[in-house]
């Protein structure tokens, strides 16, 4: 049914995405998402944050990022949420009814929740932390913020952690549903980087793979990334977005992201090997926006940019993925309800004990009513 708004079909199945999680059953359902690889600080979090406009990721040189991290970003208009409600906010998954309003809060939540499950030293945990940011400013999407892939072990981290990374992060992105957003650092040589290579294993045709080129401007004087862009070097059936994020030195000044925004644009529009690309990208967003979005690789530059064409692959995704999406959960009701004609419990826990018969977990029957309401919500969707 194309005529349901991209976001309420997003929450259902952001929807899901918390239940399964919840149940630690979310290798169970293959839900549609973004999930960002790249190799340890090419940038990934900054990207991230530079998408959603705050300051909430734990980044910066060596291993930040040690679980997963969900990160769904829900538009809503200021006065949709009650009257006292906070304009900006986020929750965590596990920590149900406690809003955030402090970013730094935010990011001390997701240490304090890393170092409790993955240790205190460097370890890392495929176990995700799930967040979800409300505010006028961000576009409806869903994105997972990976550990970087490394090759050497650093302080308690065991000696075969490359595989350990590489293997938790096959895991996220082998999965169709996934859009896999590839991030280089421009500064170094696209045929060695480690986003790529990645993405190619489980996605050869590169359809669902987008390239991000971050640090643009830590480039030797004299060269630049717009044979990259135009995707002449390496090419990428969906193309590259090229980005300048905050630098080390943007972090510790505690520089604002709109400020850092403001300079990626006037950096793209200044730049002798930039500007012809951004000129007419300009262009393009004035003349017709679906055209502007579904063109590949023309040379993308700038975050904002790159937000606009994460929702359209998205959109498309989750429209491609729904009836499979439908299909499994019926099974696992199916089965589950099986389970209770022997049990002779209450059908809304269903699912739950689904769950729990397959060994996920304690506590789960709590889940079993929101699972049938998503999947109804589901059922009238597709
Ligand atoms: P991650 O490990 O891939 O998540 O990388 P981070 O996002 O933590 O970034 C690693 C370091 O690179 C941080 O110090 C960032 O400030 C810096 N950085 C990221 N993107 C850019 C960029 O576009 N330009 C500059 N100058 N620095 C960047
Ligand atoms: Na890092
Ligand atoms: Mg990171």
């Amino acid at each position: 049914n194309v005529d349901v708004p991209f976001s309420s079909v997003l929450t259902i199945v952001n929807r899901l995405s918390d239940v399964f999680q919840s149940l630690s059953l979310f290798e169970s359902i293959d839900l549609p998402q973004i999930a960002v690889v790249g190799s340890q600080s090419s940038g990934k979090s900054s990207v991230l944050e530079s998408l959603v406009g705050k300051g909430f990721l734990p980044r910066g040189s060596g291993i930040v990022t040690r679980r997963p991290t969900v990160l769904q970003l829900i538009h809503e208009p200021p006065g949709t949420a009650a009257a006292t409600a906070p304009v900006e906010y986020a929750e965590f998954v596990h920590l149900p009814n406690q809003r955030f309003t402090d970013w730094d809060a935010v990011r001390i939540e997701i240490e304090r929740e890393t170092a409790r499950v993955a240790g205190s030293g460097k370890g890392v945990s495929p176990s995700p932390i799930t967040l979800r940011i409300h505010s006028p400013y961000v576009l409806n999407l869903t994105l997972v913020d990976l550990p970087g892939l490394i090759k050497i072990p650093v302080g308690d981290q065991p000696q075969n952690i490359e595989s350990i990374v590489r293997d938790l992060v096959l895991k996220f992105i082998a999965r169709p549903s996934t859009i896999i957003l590839a991030v280089t650092p421009a500064n170094m040589d696209l045929a060695n980087s480690d986003a790529i290579q990645i993405a190619r294993q489980v996605d050869p045709e590169g359809t669902r793979t987008l390239g991000v080129l971050t640090k643009l401007d830590l480039m030797d004087k004299g060269t630049d990334a717009a044979d990259i862009l135009r995707n002449n070097l390496l090419p990428l059936r969906l193309g590259y977005v090229g980005v300048v994020c905050r630098s080390q030195a943007d972090l510790d000044a505690k520089t604002p992201l709109a400020v850092s925004r403001a300079r990626e644009n006037s950096f793209f529009a200044n730049h002798p090997a930039y500007q012809d690309l951004y000129l007419q990208q300009q262009q393009l967003q004035t003349a017709s926006s679906s055209q502007f979005v579904d063109s590949a690789a023309a040379g993308w530059l700038g975050t904002e940019v790159l937000g606009k064409r994460l929702q359209t692959l998205l959109m498309g995704h989750i429209r491609q993925h729904l009836p499979g999406v439908k299909q499994r959960l019926q099974t696992m009701l199916t089965t589950a309800q099986k389970q209770l004609s022997v049990l002779g419990s209450s059908p809304l826990d269903a699912v739950a004990v689904s769950a729990s018969a397959g060994g996920a977990g304690a506590g789960a029957g709590a889940y079993g009513p929101v699972v049938l309401d998503a999947m109804t919500r589901f059922a009238t969707l597709v």
